[in-house]
């Protein structure tokens, strides 16, 4: 040390940062293509692709091109799919979910005969893209969302689910007892080895909004009766993903992402199962409509989100460049 200046530091962080082999050794979150699960939406009928305008680069795929984009994501070593179903009508307690011939459990169905066991195949669970008033849930005579009576519901769409081929069912409707009530239905049928990830710690956010363009939801008011506020302290996250353990989840979900790293964070670090988080359509609308101005370096700020999602503590991320994103990772 130069005596003259006591002040220079010995501990110098920066020695670790001078070159990239030097950075890329002390790297301590890295992003891997099976850690991604790639959202897809399916069209009943469409003949051609449809885009989402809030969500460039995201369609609604005919069966077809579901196949594909599933068979794509599939070898660019994605971790797992997630389908929502967009039916061509609805109805008042969403029957289209419960259908074997719904367009969900024949994307089900399809895509576990085109890739067998070459992934994981996971179902939405919810009735808001099957309901014509668009809530997630069945409503009472008063128009409130009847929790229990959902329950039913939910019961026999995850039982459908299983029977078309899901490897895994994510109930997203935050009703109370959901998990329970699915777990159950499940066994009772059989389908014992389905496994639930429950969306644990889902907010009522704002950022659901370019998904709802996504499946043309037909949702009038919002979700605040059942999905959670927040400006709850993190402490309602930890108790609803208790419940859902008790009730037998195998897998967490907190949602959205990037607004609620400090419950991921929480969560991460009170449970033992693989915790997922969900980077949301608006959170992709975001980065996607200010790259396209020049705003940001696109590529840098998706790798960026995708690290802090980790680093955070979610061991899977859901996320709509999953494909783009392993292809990165492990170019070919
Ligand atoms: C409900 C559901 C929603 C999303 C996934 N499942 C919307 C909502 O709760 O209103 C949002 C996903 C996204 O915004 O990317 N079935």
């Amino acid at each position: 040390m130069n005596p003259s200046y006591p002040s220079y530091p010995s501990s110098r962080p920066r020695r670790l940062r001078r070159t990239p082999a030097l950075r890329r050794l002390a790297t301590q979150v890295r992003l891997h293509p099976a850690d991604l699960i790639l959202p897809l939406f399916v069209r009943e009928g469409a003949t051609d692709p449809v885009p989402v305008g809030s969500m460039p680069g995201v369609v609604q795929h005919t069966p077809e091109t579901l196949r594909k984009a599933a068979t794509e994501a599939v070898q660019a070593g994605v971790g797992g799919l997630m389908l929502f179903g967009v039916p061509a009508s609805r109805d008042a307690t969403g029957s289209g979910g419960i259908d074997p011939n719904g367009v969900l459990n024949v994307a089900l169905r399809t895509l576990r005969s085109e890739l067998g066991d070459a992934t994981v195949l996971m179902s939405d669970l919810c009735l808001d893209e099957f309901t014509d008033h668009g809530h997630c849930g069945l409503l009472a005579a008063d128009g409130s969302v009847d929790n229990d009576a959902t329950l039913l519901r939910y019961a026999e769409m995850a039982v459908a689910q299983a029977a078309a081929g899901a490897d895994v069912v994510g109930p997203s409707g935050m009703m109370d007892g959901q998990v329970g009530a699915i777990r159950a239905a499940l066994d009772g049928a059989g389908h014992t080895d389905v496994a639930v990830l429950a969306y644990s710690a889902k907010y009522a956010s704002a950022f659901y909004g370019p998904f709802r363009e996504a499946v043309e939801s037909s949702l009038c008011g919002d979700r605040m009766s059942y999905q959670q506020d927040p400006a709850r302290s993190v402490d309602e996250a930890l108790r609803e993903v208790a419940l859902d353990l008790a009730e037998g989840a195998d897998l967490v979900m907190v949602k959205p992402a990037m607004s609620y790293l400090d419950v991921v964070r929480r969560v991460a670090d009170a449970v033992d199962v693989p915790v997922a988080a969900y980077q949301v359509s608006g959170e992709y609308a975001m980065v996607e409509a200010a790259a396209a101005r020049g705003w940001i370096d696109r590529d840098r700020v998706i790798t960026e989100t995708l690290t802090s999602v980790r680093r955070a503590g979610a061991d899977v991320v859901l996320t709509y460049w999953a494909t783009e994103v392993a292809r990165r990772l492990s170019p070919r």
